[in-house]
């Protein structure tokens, strides 16, 4: 089991000015941060992150969406990091998500989910050196 995970504050986050909050909520979990950048995707850029989904209908409009405004991505660390992540941040659609999960608080549609937890440590290891490379984790 790895213990690192690797997450983005969406566009609709950062917009609304939620990004504090939601980074707090992160750190008061447990989660320490290794890495971490404030970056505009290009449509390219947002597409190749996402080119898992490519034959979904909604990739166009998660492309879009994702390169609509800044972004924070980070590599976070806990032990157990991908699971307890995903509980910390809620089902993917935001009216399905817990109380109190990042997602039921800060998400408004399946589409603009406020966060993005990887799946497992595989994509966690594959999502974070998209983003980050050695010299950029500490
Ligand atoms: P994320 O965890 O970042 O991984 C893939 C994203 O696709 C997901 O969050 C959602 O934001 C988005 N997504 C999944 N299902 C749908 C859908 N039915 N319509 C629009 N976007 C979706």
């Amino acid at each position: 089991m790895s213990n690192r995970t690797f997450t983005m504050v969406k566009p609709d986050a950062t917009s609304k000015g939620y990004t504090g909050a939601i980074l707090q909520q992160i750190t008061d979990a447990g989660f320490t941060i290794k890495a971490m950048k404030w970056i505009h995707l290009s449509e390219k850029q947002a597409g190749a992150f996402y080119a898992v989904h490519k034959e979904r209908p909604f990739y166009g409009e998660l492309v879009a969406f994702m390169s609509s405004g800044p972004i924070v991505a980070a590599i976070l660390e806990k032990e157990n990091a991908v699971a307890d992540f995903r509980t910390l941040i809620g089902a993917t659609n935001p009216a399905q998500a817990a109380e109190g999960t990042i997602r039921k608080k800060f998400a408004s549609s399946i589409g603009e989910n406020a966060v993005h937890g990887s799946d497992s440590d595989e994509n966690a290891a594959i999502e974070g050196s998209f983003f980050f490379s050695g010299l950029e984790i500490f």
